[in-house]
């Protein structure tokens, strides 16, 4: 073995050389985690890396704690016995950590008054006249300590109860922007002997989300907010439960510092950039109270883009040497103070749900709240988006429940606080009815909402005339938003079949339409009655029927009766339609009032038969298509007919020229000839999504 042969001499370089390959890799972490700027591709970086997995696995006493190679989830090291299959250790409680200097806690204002009082007390104590403060944000996530010997992550400990928190080395060395081991810059400070540094750990705010999304799709309870998250993600016994959520850090303060001094905050904070520990760059210096008064409104704007969340503001005074004048109270010192943003999530209880109808049909629940001022701002009524949200979050009216308000978004009820239940709540029903107009509501398999799927429906008439007169639908050139308001408003047209009454002395009499005006809408409205019958398809707004669908099924059916008497088997039938869009269909045409404003369009006028199919783009020309496997939705014929209808051509064999060849259940050989030669391979929905028909 090479480790006998080698003797001595060999131990020695191999030592110098791990000592020089962490060096390098602290440095990329650094610049990698830190600064955000490597300046080696990944491929570089794991080279040096394994180089050092390599030497430590051969000499395993040249193995120090702080090796990079010691995180959490860094190439485990098949010597050690942390191999793949080999039993983990069996996790036992955190451990108790003292803190050498007690961790304080910071009294909070919430007003520009109370700046100005601060500050006064300030200048009384001090004698200072304008004094300086750094002004940081209030990062909000849980406070933990970390402690370094000699340059080496020795500790790291939660807050607790400022005196003696948990012990969590293991879980925060899991964060990648944590030094295991300090640098020294050059002209930078010297690395103390002992360092206790103080920070925020959290969650940024797109690493919750995506952590909550796993959550929900393997049907764990969701995280109310980003702290908790990052409490529970640190506060484990698990590091490998740590490793999965991408903890982030923030340092902005020192208890005991052994060898070194700062005369101002700021100069420590420096140094422990310099240090290689991340510090944030929002940080700023600034003086008096008109400083502060606008440091917090700055940061208050900028609040809703930060990749973070802060709940406020900290000003410290910035000349060391003035706290020990200023002193602490028991639990915060007397030099700093935070500055608290106003809350944005509120628990109050929700008396009940509300079923509401939108343009489009939607019927969306909304959660009656007893009132509660959320960042000033009162709150009675929150969105509950739609019956899967509603599933997820398991409401119940006569539930506590966590409300939110985050900048112009609607306020939205985040969870129900299942532990404030008391038995008595309900679980709320989706109403069979819709409550605008008495119609019976529908829901498709696949599809979050609740519908209303009344044409006639009040609460919908405006966008479903709208819809209408669209430009992929009937194209009523000037029946836009404004004037479709106006003529339901003052009950001219109550449902679609009123628009072909309409006079242009009517329609004059809106809000801004002059005669010509009126006389070219009301034109306009003739007009439309001449349109195809995949305007017309388009143009009642059915679920699923988007402009291609229209066209299929009018090239299909040819007549608007026939569409109306298809049966759901013809409709799934058609090739591209299948059975849910067929469903929708078939439910639209039987709804009785759907079928009675059919009738009067048509006795209005309305011609929308034939098989003419207007295509808006030319997309497939010049493109050539191969299909190999069955597909379900077509046969091979009327696959290749879609395609030349939209100016496609197919082939049989596959070629370089191929544009793409689509698969089906049980590909041939054709499959293969494509991947050889890089040509594009789609499956039937990206079929179906070049046809427009999804
Ligand atoms: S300084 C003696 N600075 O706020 C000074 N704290 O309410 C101790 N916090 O426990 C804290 N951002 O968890 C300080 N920039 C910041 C902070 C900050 C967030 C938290 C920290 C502390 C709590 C005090």
């Amino acid at each position: 073995m090479s480790k006998m042969s080698g003797g001595k001499a060999s131990l020695e370089k191999a030592r110098n050389r791990a000592e020089e390959l962490r060096q390098e890799i602290n440095e990329h972490n650094y610049r990698y985690y830190v600064l955000d700027s490597p300046i080696v591709s990944d491929a570089e970086y794991d080279a040096v890396m394994l180089e050092l997995v390599g030497i430590e696995e051969e000499y395993p006493e040249l193995v120090t704690p702080d090796s990079p190679t010691q995180r959490v989830g860094a190439p485990k090291l098949v010597s050690f016995g942390l191999s793949m299959g080999t039993p983990q250790p069996i996790p036992t409680p955190l451990q108790a950590a003292k803190h050498r200097t007690p961790m304080l806690s910071l009294d909070t204002i919430f007003t520009d008054e109370q700046i100005a009082a601060w500050v006064k007390m300030i200048q009384r104590t001090t004698e200072v006249e304008e004094p300086e403060f750094t002004a940081e944000p209030k990062f909000d996530g849980l406070s933990v300590e970390l402690v370094y010997e000699d340059g080496a992550l020795a500790l790291a400990a939660t807050r607790g109860d400022g005196y003696t928190g948990e012990e969590v080395t293991a879980n925060v060395k899991t964060i990648k922007q944590v030094p295991l081991r300090l640098r020294k810059e050059e002209g930078g400070a010297e690395v103390p002997s002992l360092l206790e540094v103080r920070g925020e750990v959290y969650l940024r705010i797109a690493d919750f989300q995506a952590i909550n999304r796993e959550r929900e799709k393997n049907g764990e309870p969701v995280f109310a907010n980003p702290r908790n998250a990052a409490a529970g993600s640190l506060r484990q016994l698990d590091s490998r439960i740590t490793r999965s959520r991408p903890l982030s850090i923030w340092l902005y303060d020192v208890g005991v510092a052994e060898g070194a001094e700062f005369a101002t905050q700021w100069d420590m904070l420096t140094a422990l950039r310099g240090w290689g520990l991340p510090v944030c760059e929002l940080n700023k210096l600034v003086t008096g109270e008109a400083g502060l008064v606008a440091y917090h409104a700055d940061l208050q704007e900028k609040r809703d883009t930060l990749p973070f969340e802060i709940d406020g503001v900290v000003y410290k005074v910035n000349d060391r040497s003035l706290h020990d004048a200023l002193g602490s109270r028991t639990r915060s010192p007397r030099w700093a103070v935070a500055h608290k943003f106003p809350p944005r999530q509120q628990t109050t209880k929700l008396n009940d749900i509300l079923w509401s109808v939108g343009r489009t049909g939607v019927v969306t629940p909304v959660a009656m709240l007893e009132p509660v001022n959320i960042g000033g701002v009162t709150v009675s009524r929150a969105t509950l988006h739609n019956l899967d949200e509603l599933d997820r979050k398991d409401v119940r009216i006569g539930d506590w429940v966590l409300v939110q308000r985050a900048g112009d978004v609607i306020p939205q009820v985040v969870m129900a606080i299942a532990e404030r239940r008391t038995g008595d709540e309900k679980k709320p029903e989706p109403p069979h009815e819709c409550p605008a107009c008495k119609a019976e509501t529908v829901r498709y398999e696949g599809d979050p909402f609740l519908r209303c799927p009344n044409l006639d429906c009040p609460a919908q008439i405006k966008g479903r005339i709208e819809h209408y007169a669209s430009k992929l639908g009937m194209d009523i050139d000037g029946l836009g938003e404004k004037i479709v308001d106006q003529l339901v408003e003052t009950g001219r047209v109550e449902r679609l079949p009123d628009l072909y009454d309409l006079t242009a002395e009517q329609v004059q009499e809106m809000e801004r339409m002059g005669p010509k005006s009126a006389q070219n809408l009301v034109g306009a409205i003739e007009g439309s009655k001449k349109a195809s019958l995949q305007r017309f398809l388009y143009s009642l707004g059915i679920i699923h029927v988007g402009e291609g669908i229209a066209g299929v099924l009018a090239r299909h059916f040819k007549s608007l009766r026939r569409v109306m008497d298809a049966t759901d088997g013809d409709l799934a039938r058609v090739a591209g339609v299948g059975p849910e869009i067929g469903r929708a269909v078939y439910d639209f045409f039987h709804e009785p009032q759907n079928r009675q404003t059919v009738e009067d369009l048509v006795s209005k006028g309305l011609e929308v038969e034939g098989a003419e199919v207007e295509r808006t783009s030319d997309e497939l020309a010049g493109k050539t298509f191969v299909f190999t496997g069955g597909l379900a939705g077509f046969t091979r014929e009327e696959a290749g007919k879609l395609v030349e209808e939209m100016g496609g051509t197919t082939t049989d064999s596959v070629s370089k020229k191929t544009s793409y060849v689509v698969v089906g259940s049980d590909p041939g050989s054709k499959l293969r000839k494509a991947e050889g030669l890089g040509v594009t391979v789609i499956d039937e929905e990206g079929f179906k999504e070049l046809l427009g028909l999804e």
